[in-house]
């Protein structure tokens, strides 16, 4: 730690950590940092998105101060998102704040979740700022598809940033939205794509938000469970122990050595050792995923601005009411546990 970090710490006062009441620490925080996208994914949004209005956004400011009290709190590993967390403008200069707790040991981990479209423009400076992992999302690596997918996005400008990224040292996770009669036919080509480029890999279940009409989201749900028989058709697997406290499961493969993770919110229960929250861009804090119940924190940033134990109080009683468990369920007909909000707003 250099002097200045150094002073820095001395200076940090850290609280009692949170726990939830189910005794799970909560370490682990996913933060979107805008609502905005320049693709339009056809599970994710619709094309005439609504965007809100930027008065209900935490400014930079605002957004470095929360997660700096979260941080205070024991939160050692943040996640951006949102949308996409790199067309907020200045961006930079939040990752640039924030790396001061990489540099003062009290946060672990500096990550990003990205559709990969500037990733050339930023990578540079996100290894820089103390990043190491990117997380991108991609479900086709067919220029047509991609389009159909994405529907604004260009396959090339993807995959040249996840280039970019490699070559700036950062180490990239391949995020793939397992959707029937789309990407099925693919399983191997993208497997063994991430294989030869030094890619992780991780596979989510499609999950029920965005505008997908219900009978698009029956005919595109493709279960892990379906998708991973498919894969030791032709691959051996090993179910690996490594947890990371959130819904991934992971395989080695024997023929590659490579490592696969698999999302499966909706068949695999792992809210048990959850210990995560998540805080959307106008700052409403949300104790899970799959539940609608959370706090809203911009209201007590604005309201009380100097106040540091307002705000942590606030945070400590939201974390006091984080549910067991989450509510999807598409077992159902009337898909319970439907979510109206939009995974852009919440962060994925
Ligand atoms: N189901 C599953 N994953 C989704 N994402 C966005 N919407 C959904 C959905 N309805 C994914 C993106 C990205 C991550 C942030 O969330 O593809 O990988
Ligand atoms: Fe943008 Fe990601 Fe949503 Fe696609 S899934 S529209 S890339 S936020």
């Amino acid at each position: 730690m250099n002097l200045e970090a150094q002073h820095y710490r001395d200076h940090f006062e850290v609280k009692s950590k949170l726990v939830d009441p189910f005794a799970r620490e909560i370490n682990y925080l996913r933060l979107s940092v805008t609502d905005r996208c320049d693709f339009r994914c056809l599970y994710c949004m619709s094309e005439n998105m609504q965007f809100l209005p930027k008065k209900d956004l935490l400014t930079l400011e605002e957004l470095d101060y929360m997660c700096s009290t979260f941080i205070k709190l024991g939160v050692k590993k943040l996640r951006v998102t949102g949308g996409e967390p790199l067309v907020r403008r200045d961006i930079m200069k939040f990752f640039e704040r924030i790396s001061r707790h990489l540099q003062t040991d009290l946060l672990e981990e500096l990550t990003l979740t990205t559709n990969g479209s500037q990733l050339r423009r930023f990578s540079n400076d996100l290894y820089k700022m103390g990043v190491r992992r990117v997380n991108v999302s991609l479900d086709t690596l067919n220029e047509e598809k991609f389009n159909k997918i994405t529907r604004w996005g260009r396959l090339s400008q993807v995959l040249d940033g996840i280039q970019a990224a490699q070559d700036a040292g950062l180490r990239v996770k391949i995020n793939t939205v397992a959707l029937k009669n789309f990407n099925e036919n693919e399983l191997f080509s993208i497997t063994d794509w991430c294989s030869s480029k030094n890619l992780d890999l991780t596979f989510i279940e499609v999950m029920p938000m965005g505008e997908l009409e219900q009978e698009d989201r029956k005919s595109q749900y493709w279960s892990l469970k379906d998708l991973r028989n498919k894969l030791e058709e032709n691959y051996s697997l090993y179910d690996l122990e490594e947890n990371t406290g959130g819904p991934a499961r992971y395989v080695k493969v024997k023929e590659t050595q490579q490592t696969i993770g698999f999302i499966t919110p909706l068949t695999h229960n792992f809210c048990e050792s959850c210990n995560r929250v998540r805080v959307t861009c106008t700052g409403d804090l949300f104790m899970c995923l799959g539940q609608e119940n959370n706090a809203n924190l911009r209201d007590t940033i604005r309201k009380y601005p100097k106040n540091p134990e307002r705000l942590e109080s606030a945070i400590r009683s939201a974390i006091d009411n984080k549910p067991k468990g989450h509510d999807f369920d598409y077992s159902r007909t009337d898909i319970k546990g439907q979510m109206s909000r939009h995974m852009s707003h919440t962060g994925g």
